[in-house]
Parts: structure tokens; sequence; C-alpha cells
């Protein structure tokens, strides 16, 4: 199997495993597999949903089960609101019927969703499950299938409750973004877009340059092009690598860290992506069109408190634009956004974090309380009402 390889390296050494970058490899998932997981795993149980598996999954299954692997399906409904306590009970429950044993594993072929959801899935049964990632959307290969965090939704809020439980292997097949549809791409490339800010000059120039020359809205037809199938498996692989290393040095987000390594840096533009998605229900943005304005906004900022350069805030717009047009948000009502800052702010009992730019590739973690308030609403009045 020819691929690139970031290999994640816990602190904790009995953890390490390899994300495997190329094209065209699901149909050696089996072999893999097998590799990645010990020799006494007999079943797995694979989780995804009716239209990722109607795409992939006979390769994969068939790919399994011609490396000795019994395999045992669970779709689960798409979307995000599936990704729920019930449908947990749902998987746990057809682990259990399918005598899915410790030594057994579950592998997860999907987007970020899927992936959050059998992960999670797989570390609370039976207190450890192994894990194994195929994820099939730009998001989920570049940002939720590395770092080992899971979790499901809650009617107390996204993502609240979970596990960190890393994988033993993930493998990204650049092959399945072909039908991966537009604004799901516009998506992953928000928070690529995103990481290439915050970890250095390089990647972020490396991730601008590939959006000019491959526009997303054109995408389909460059995977016969081989130039296209090198550079975004580089890329891929370096937007790997940067998540992987932040992860590698602070696997559980230490909350006393301010650094500019910190976990936290990843949830820059995350404090207005949650807030729009929550005011909207979440129904209008998918959650990286959502971080696409949490990024402007960021940098917005960042600028107006003269800790960030206008030249680089241009530069910023700049690749964001060559994403396309993100869902209108001149009409939400600004007041409902600054709300929804305050209502964090009192769910975490203390002061809102800002993760703030003073360069490319330097992120800056800035108390709520240095800011005014005036100057956080006209910075959104700026980003969302231009
Ligand atoms: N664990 C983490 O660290 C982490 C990080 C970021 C995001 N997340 C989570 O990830 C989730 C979002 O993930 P997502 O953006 O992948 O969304 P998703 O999983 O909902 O997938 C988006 C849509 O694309 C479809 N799809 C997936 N692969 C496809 C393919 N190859 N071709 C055609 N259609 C395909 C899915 O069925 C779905 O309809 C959220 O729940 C978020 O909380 C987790
Ligand atoms: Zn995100």
């Amino acid at each position: 199997m020819k691929n690139n390889k970031v290999t994640v390296s816990l602190s904790d050494d009995s953890h390490e495993y390899d994300i495997a970058i190329g094209d065209n490899l699901l149909e050696n998932s089996g072999e893999w597999a097998r590799n990645c997981l010990s020799k006494q795993t007999k079943k797995i149980a694979l989780i995804s949903n009716a239209k990722v598996f109607g795409l992939y999954g006979e390769t994969v299954k068939n790919s399994l089960e011609s490396a000795n692997f019994e395999v045992v399906v669970f779709l689960m409904n798409d979307g995000e609101r599936y990704k729920s306590l019930r449908t947990l009970e749902k998987v746990l429950k057809f682990f259990s019927e399918n005598q899915i044993k410790r030594t057994d594993a579950v592998v997860a072929l999907g987007g970020g969703v899927v992936g959050d959801l059998a992960g999670f899935a797989a570390a609370v049964f039976q207190r450890g499950t192994a894990f194994l990632q195929i994820p099939t959307t730009l998001l989920a290969m570049i940002d939720s299938s590395v770092g080992g965090k899971t979790g499901v939704n809650t009617e107390f809020g996204k993502n609240l409750v979970g596990a960190f439980h890393q994988p033993h292997g993930v493998l990204i097949d650049i092959a399945v973004l072909q039908t991966l549809p537009r604004r799901e791409l516009t998506a992953g490339f928000c928070e690529a877009v995103k990481q290439g800010a915050i970890s250095n000059e390089k990647l972020f120039t490396q991730t601008a340059e590939f959006l000019k020359k491959f526009p997303p809205n054109k995408f389909k037809k460059y995977f016969f092009d081989d130039d296209f199938i090198s550079e975004i498996e580089k890329l891929i692989t370096a937007q790997v690598a940067f998540k992987a290393e932040i992860v590698q040095q602070d696997e559980r987000e230490d909350a006393a860290r301010r650094d500019g390594k910190s976990r936290k840096i990843l949830n820059f533009g995350h404090t207005l992506a949650h807030a729009l998605e929550k005011v909207t229900d979440y129904k209008r943005f998918k959650h990286g069109e959502a971080v696409g304005y949490g990024i402007l906004f960021a940098a917005e900022l960042s600028k107006t408190l003269e800790m960030f350069d206008n030249n680089k805030l241009d530069l910023l717009n700049d690749v964001l634009r060559r994403l396309g047009k993100l869902p209108d948000a001149s009409d939400i009502n600004l007041k409902t956004v600054s709300e929804t800052f305050a209502f964090d702010k009192k769910n975490i009992g203390k002061s809102l974090q800002w993760i703030l730019l003073e360069d490319i590739g330097k992120p800056k973690i800035v108390d709520d309380r240095e800011i005014s308030p005036k100057i956080i609403d006209e910075t959104l009045k700026k980003v969302l009402q231009p």
C-alpha cells in the first residue's frame, strides 16, 4: 500500500498509532486493519450511515473479510442530531447482540458524526474496545479523526458528554472526496484555513496556494490530474501532522495552559462559530462554514486590538473568499449572538478565552475581561453585516 504516514505518539508510551494518507486505499483497508490490530481480533463492528456505506461500504467490508475478519455492520441515521445518547444506546446494544469482545474492534467509516459516535461507543463498551477510523469528509480527515476526542450531543449542549479514546489507526483515502458535496468541502477547507492560520506561515501558504490552484467549486474534475492528487495528499498530510503535533503535547487540553501550543488554540474561530450555530438552531450553517465567519471575526478583533497587521487580515480574507460564499449571516440578531457568549461564560464559570492572532502562526489566548464588550459588538457587526 503506497501512502504517506503521520505517526501520533502520545506521552503515555503505550499509545502510538499511524495515520495513513493516500489515493485508493479503501481496497486495502483489510490488510491495513490487520496491521493496526492485535492478532486476536476476530470480529469488526463497522459503523457507518446508509449514504457513505452505499458508496464505500462494500469495498471496505470485502477487504476486511479477505483479511479474515468477521464483519458486522451498523448503519446509523445521517445527521448531527443522531450523534446522540439514543444512537449510542442502539450501537451498544448492537455490540452486545453481536457478542463483540474486548479483543474485537470498532471501525468508523464516515464523517465526524460517525467518527465521534463510534469512537465514544468503542471507548465505553467494556471500558474500552479497539477503534479504527476511516474518515470520509475533509473535515473528519484533517480534524475530527485526529486527536482522540469522541462524544455525543445531549440536551445540555453539543459535545458535552464524551471521552478521550485514541484510535489504533486512521486511514485517509482522498479518493472518497470525489463524492463529497461542495458545501462539505468548503466546511472542511474552512477548518484547513483555521489550522493554517494558527500553525505557521508554511502551512498557511501551502493551504492558500492549493486553494488558488484548485478552487473547491470544480473539485471533482481534478481527480484525474496527477498533480492534484499529489498536492492534496501533501496538504492533508501537512494538516494532519500539525493537528497531531498539538495533540501530542497537550492530549487532554490542560485547562491551565495559555501558551501558543495549547490544544485550546484549535478553537480559533470557534467561539463565534458555536454561537452562530446555536442561534440558527444548527440548521443554517455547516459547522465548518460557521468557523469561516469565526476566523474572520477573530482576525478582525485581533486587528482592532492592534495585535494583528491589516495586510495579514486581507490575506486571510482572500483565502476564505476562494472557498466561495458562506451562507448569509446578515439577518442574524447580533444581540442574541453576544448573549450566547455571555451564556458560555456562565457555563464555564469563569471568563471566556478568545483565541486571537498576533501573526499568521502566532495565536494568542486572550481573556475576555481584557476586551471591552463594545469592541466585541462593533466587530460582530462589521463581520456579520458588512
Ligand atoms: N472529535 C473531534 O475532535 C472533532 C473535531 C471537529 C469536529 N468534530 C465533529 O464532527 C462532526 C462534523 O463532521 P463532518 O463535517 O464530517 O459532518 P458529517 O459527519 O455530518 O458528514 C457530512 C455529510 O457528508 C456525508 N458524507 C460523508 N462522507 C461522504 C463522502 N465521501 N461522499 C459523500 N457524502 C459523504 C455524510 O453522510 C453527511 O451527510 C460534528 O459532530 C463535530 O462536532 C469532532
Ligand atoms: Zn471545528
